[in-house]
């Protein structure tokens, strides 16, 4: 394989979750500037349509789609209509998530029903999109997933205690799947962003939370949407193919493991 073919995302049929809004935005942007073929699914399908169409109009190919993560039908509907569409499934980026509209405050103040939520989201939408797409990765030999986790994790950052387990929770899902799938070709990696400066995050964080957001980063700047797409088209691409269950840590050297 030539060293380029190795990293060639052309044609490839790529579901983004939570490709409406974010960081999510920014992966079906650039996967569609790559020359993947790409699907914005996302519960704000207005946002995914706006999406499809600046990806379309600078000559891209994707489409937008409303699309639940946590309920098994709307799930279903997601890869069929990517099967329609673009006829097999290569990549899957779990991104959706449950995280900016979530308050900041003390894991006594959760409500049970918001804890219920953020795994229903985090995670059970983690495992109904993967059950989704398997079944045609395994026809196919190949396929790749990358489940989006948060480096919270290593740091244990307090205050939105449900959505830092959930993300560990992302960790234990990645490892037990890449083993059950790895023999028909599949394979499963987490990427665990530092805290990076999506409109969301912005707009949920105070003046001194922003400000803080260079400190004990090696690279002595905040995180961007951009500053993470390297790694995920590198979990995406052929390169990474003897790669499963890994978990990439993108955050500017903080945490380091
Ligand atoms: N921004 C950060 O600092 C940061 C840090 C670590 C990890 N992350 C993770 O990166 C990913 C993207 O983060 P972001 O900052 O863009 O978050 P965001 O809140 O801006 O975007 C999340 C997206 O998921 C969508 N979504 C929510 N619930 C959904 C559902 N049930 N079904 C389908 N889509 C749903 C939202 O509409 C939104 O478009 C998330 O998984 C997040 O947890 C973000």
């Amino acid at each position: 394989m030539s060293p380029s073919a190795r990293f060639d995302l052309s044609g490839q049929s790529v579901i983004v979750t939570g490709g409406g809004k974010g960081i999510g935005k920014v992966y079906a942007r650039e996967f569609a500037r790559a020359g993947a073929r790409v699907v914005a699914a996302d519960i704000d399908g207005e946002a995914a349509g706006e999406v499809a169409s600046a990806i379309r109009a600078e000559g891209g190919t994707c489409f937008g789609l409303t699309t639940d993560v946590s309920d098994a039908a709307s799930v279903a509907t997601m890869a069929r209509a990517t099967l329609e569409n673009f006829g097999r499934i290569d990549v899957l980026i779990n991104n959706a998530s449950l995280m900016s509209a979530l308050p900041r405050r003390s894991f006594l103040e959760i409500p049970e029903d918001e804890w219920d939520a953020v795994m229903s989201v985090n995670l059970k939408g983690l495992f109904l999109c993967c059950r989704a797409v398997v079944p045609s990765m395994r026809d196919q030999g190949r396929g790749k997933i990358v489940n989006i986790s948060s480096s919270r994790v290593w740091e244990g950052v307090p205050n939105r205690l449900h959505y830092t387990t959930s993300k560990a929770g992302v960790i234990g899902f990645t490892r037990a799947m890449a083993h059950e799938v790895g023999s028909m070709g599949i394979t499963v990696n987490a990427v665990t962003p530092g805290y990076t400066l999506s409109e969301s995050q912005v707009a949920s964080s105070t003046g001194n939370y922003l400000a803080a957001q260079a400190e004990g980063r090696a690279m002595g700047r905040p995180q961007h949407p951009e500053d993470l797409v390297g790694a995920v088209m590198f979990l995406s691409s052929p390169a990474s193919d003897y790669m499963s269950g890994q978990t990439v840590n993108v955050d500017g050297g903080k945490a380091m493991h």
